[in-house]
């Protein structure tokens, strides 16, 4: 009789166990997918034109010394389409889409997200190395998407 209470009790305990484990699961699931990420900005992507700082895209400097660049991404262009960085410069690219989803990557640099339409994602490199690097889109956005990309000086 004792030994038969005993597995009773385990087997209560394991199905709690594991409603808790899947409730736990499907919590996680749920909140990943419901709630966007907290660290971004959310912007009309009917309005980019006019929503400052997207109004006037370009590279800004900031008062510590390094540097803010905004980009509109749009079919099937950049803007600005090329831009001039100092040597050594910590720019944090912002970057938003008026149309459809875009990819934003500049090889060689810590820089690889997504334009995404309505969202503001952000990603910060410090350019060690000067030359012309390539900003391209690598998401595939439409007939002429091949040819999407805009040009980096850093001197
Ligand atoms: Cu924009 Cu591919």
């Amino acid at each position: 009789m004792q030994i038969h209470r005993y597995e009773r009790w385990w087997l209560t305990f394991g199905v709690a166990m594991l409603i808790a484990f899947l409730a736990l699961i499907g919590y996680a699931a749920v909140a990943d997918n419901i709630n966007p990420p907290m660290d971004m900005q959310q912007i009309d992507p009917a309005k980019v034109s006019q929503t400052p700082p997207f109004d006037k895209p370009g590279l800004r400097k900031l008062a510590d010394g390094s540097y803010e660049a905004y980009y509109v991404a749009e079919v099937f262009s950049f803007n600005p389409a090329r831009l001039t960085v100092p040597l050594g410069g910590k720019v944090t690219f912002y970057v938003t889409s008026a149309d459809v989803v875009h990819g934003f990557f500049i090889p060689d640099t810590d820089v690889n997200m997504m334009a995404v339409p309505g969202w503001v994602n952000e990603e910060t490199h410090t350019f060690k190395k000067a030359g012309e690097y390539l900003l391209i889109c690598h998401e595939y956005c439409g007939i002429d998407h091949q040819d999407m990309f805009a040009k980096i000086e850093v001197r």
